[in-house]
């Protein structure tokens, strides 16, 4: 497909300085042109990453980012403090900041804005929880995540295009170790796809590029990620260890 593929690394609260070198030491030779290759690690590890990713191919990024530019918000951190470390990429709605803090797909919206306006690429997440799959809800819940985001952000496309990844996570999948299915998923990013298209035509929706995440390995990736709109993937659990990722990163070759 004309999509290049992308691996991303999340590295949720894990890390330390010695495990992060070891960490990208370990699988900085796997990345070879033809699939993106990224880390999302901790703030404070931003600076450390900068430097060891450095001429290896490898892009890096936050976890989140504050919608806000600067000011009285205790504990968030804006789009400018992360350009100056190097910054090109954050995710944003992660599953884990819509439940434990409450982030609505309004909030998750505006931090994509923000983070365009600077000119830095949002990862943005969506994706159900179990009790909603079970209820038939993905398609509405996941048009309730999107929806924010293509009216906020529309502006931001130029030439039929937009610095703009999704990552369909469905939150049951997410270190769980049970996989959605190629197909289960499959069919959730077609219908991802399809509503972009009705929103904002069909070459962006063919340009964008959908992230599958949940509980994928080295052993399951390949097939996934074979899937006609999985365009890579999220990869949380396995993106702790140079092996695995490195696995990972081949399955998307
Ligand atoms: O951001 C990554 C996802 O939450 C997936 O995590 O690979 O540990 O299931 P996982």
């Amino acid at each position: 497909s004309k999509r290049t593929k992308f691996v991303a690394g999340n590295w949720k609260m894990n890390g330390s300085l010695a495990a992060n070198q070891a960490l990208i030491e370990g699988f900085a030779s796997e990345v070879q042109s033809g699939v993106d290759v990224s880390v999302f690690c901790p703030f404070p590890y931003l600076a450390q990453v900068a430097g060891l990713v450095k001429g290896t191919g490898i892009s890096f990024g936050s976890q989140d980012v504050s919608a806000k530019a600067s000011g009285a918000y205790t504990g968030e951190v804006s789009v400018s403090m992360l350009k100056e470390f190097g910054v090109t990429q954050t995710l944003v709605g992660h599953s884990e900041r819509r439940s434990f803090h409450a982030e609505s797909s309004e909030a998750v919206a505006l931090k994509a804005v923000a983070a365009l306006e600077g000119g830095l690429m949002p990862i943005v997440c969506v994706g159900e929880t179990l009790a909603e799959r079970e209820s038939g809800l993905v398609e509405s819940v996941l048009a309730a995540q999107l929806d924010p985001v293509v009216e906020h952000c529309s502006r931001f496309v130029s030439n039929d295009t937009w610095n703009l990844v999704i990552a369909y996570e469905p939150v049951w999948a997410i270190g769980t170790g049970v996989t959605a299915s190629p197909e289960q998923a499959q069919a959730v990013h077609a219908m991802i796809r399809a509503r972009l298209k009705a929103m904002l035509g069909e070459v962006v929706a063919q340009s964008t590029r959908i992230l599958y995440g949940g509980s994928v390995k080295p052993g399951n990736a390949a097939e996934i990620f074979a899937k006609e709109d999985i365009d890579g993937g999220l990869i949380g659990g396995a993106a702790l260890s140079s092996s695995d990722f490195s696995g990972i990163i081949r399955a998307a070759r």
